[in-house]
């Protein structure tokens, strides 16, 4: 094993901010622990979540670094005690933080293979977007083959992997976009149905397009005054699953509507939850999604990446709200 270096560069910023405190500076290069893998990291994933970080607004857990950056790709470079894996082995993992570095910490059960079909890249964008729309779509949500499912923000970085998902099995998934632009991105990727928010309304559209009985799933990032209206979308028995709340965390409903269509409400936050449950995640992903990843028909889409030196202007880009897809990261080799 070759030997590591005692530092390593990393975007670690003193207080939140604008994109300028995503500057590169250097810092101690951490040391795996028992059950825990040190990747020295080719790509990480950008996520909004980076973002809401940056801002102050969306502090590590505990224990978790405080270098943004919630999945990573590389190879491993060194095992803690207990780790089955070797040294030089390519990975994929999602990570509590400490993404946006040259060296990355991951429990050994958040790391999956990365096969020949992907790149570093492509698995580096994989990881936060796979976890949380598996865990929220199919678990909180069980859904089923055949089922309906309303995404909002259907070119998101979770947008496009809920189509993805969907696609492969077997759920009509109907998004929501801000342009034109957009909604014919998210068709061309296999959404069955794109409505613009800005110039319809999508209670309408999303009866029209289900012939008046409702969408069975909302996947709701959007939160707010969307509430009331997503309950309005949801068929009998539907349920609707919230991951953000970009609108805000407030929200009126009308509880007789749960009551005569039997709703379910539920969400999840997937950063903070044990390393127990995300291994639980990666075994079943391993199991009923990875074939997909490993045979090419399930890839993430790239809008851009930038090297890590540039994670100023990668959050930028992700801000203006002009990307389909996900930014990444570009580290080492
Ligand atoms: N709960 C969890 O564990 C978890 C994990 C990961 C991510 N998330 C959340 O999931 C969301 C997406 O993350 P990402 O990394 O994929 O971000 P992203 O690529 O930046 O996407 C953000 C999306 O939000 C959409 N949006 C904003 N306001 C909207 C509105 N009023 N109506 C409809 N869509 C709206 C945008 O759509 P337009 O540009 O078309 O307006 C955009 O597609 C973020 O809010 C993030 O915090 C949650």
């Amino acid at each position: 094993m070759t030997r590591l270096p005692d530092e390593m560069n990393a975007i670690d910023p003193a207080g939140p901010g604008g994109p300028e405190v995503l500057a590169l500076v250097r810092r101690p290069v951490p040391r795996p622990g028992p059950g825990e893998v040190l990747i020295k990291v080719v790509a990480a994933g950008v996520n909004r979540p980076d973002i809401v970080q940056r801002l102050g607004a969306y502090p590590p857990p505990p224990g978790a670094p405080s270098i943004p950056g919630l999945e990573v790709a590389g190879e491993i470079a060194a095992v803690g005690e207990g780790v089955d894996l070797a040294a030089g082995e390519l990975v994929c993992a999602l990570v509590a933080g400490g993404g946006y570095a040259e060296y990355a910490l991951a429990p050994v059960g958040q790391c999956l293979p990365v096969p020949d079909a992907l790149t570093l890249i492509e698995a580096a964008a994989l990881p936060e977007t796979l976890f949380t729309v598996w865990s929220n779509l199919f678990e909180r949500a069980y859904a089923r083959d055949g089922e309906t499912a309303l995404v909002h923000g259907g070119t998101s970085g979770i947008g496009t992997m809920a189509i993805a998902l969907g696609r492969l099995f077997g759920l009509k998934i109907i998004v929501t976009c801000g342009s034109d632009e957009k909604c014919r991105r998210a068709e061309a990727l296999g959404a069955a149905h794109a409505i613009n928010y800005r110039t319809q309304d999508f209670v309408a559209e999303a009866h029209r397009l289900t012939g008046g009985s409702g969408v069975d799933i909302v996947l709701d990032m959007v939160g707010g005054d969307y509430l009331p209206r997503n309950l309005d979308c949801l068929a009998e028995e539907g349920r609707h699953v919230s991951i953000a709340v970009q609108r805000g965390a407030k929200a009126e409903l009308n509880i007789v509507k749960v009551m005569q269509r039997r709703l379910v409400l539920t969400g999840a936050f997937l950063r903070s939850r044990s390393v127990e449950f995300k291994t639980l995640v990666a075994e079943e992903l391993l199991r009923n999604v990875w074939p997909f990843v490993e045979d090419g028909r399930l890839k993430p889409v790239i809008d851009k990446t930038f090297p890590l030196a540039e994670a100023a202007d990668a959050h930028r880009r992700m801000e203006a709200g002009d990307h389909v897809g996900k930014i990444v990261l570009t580290v080492g080799r």
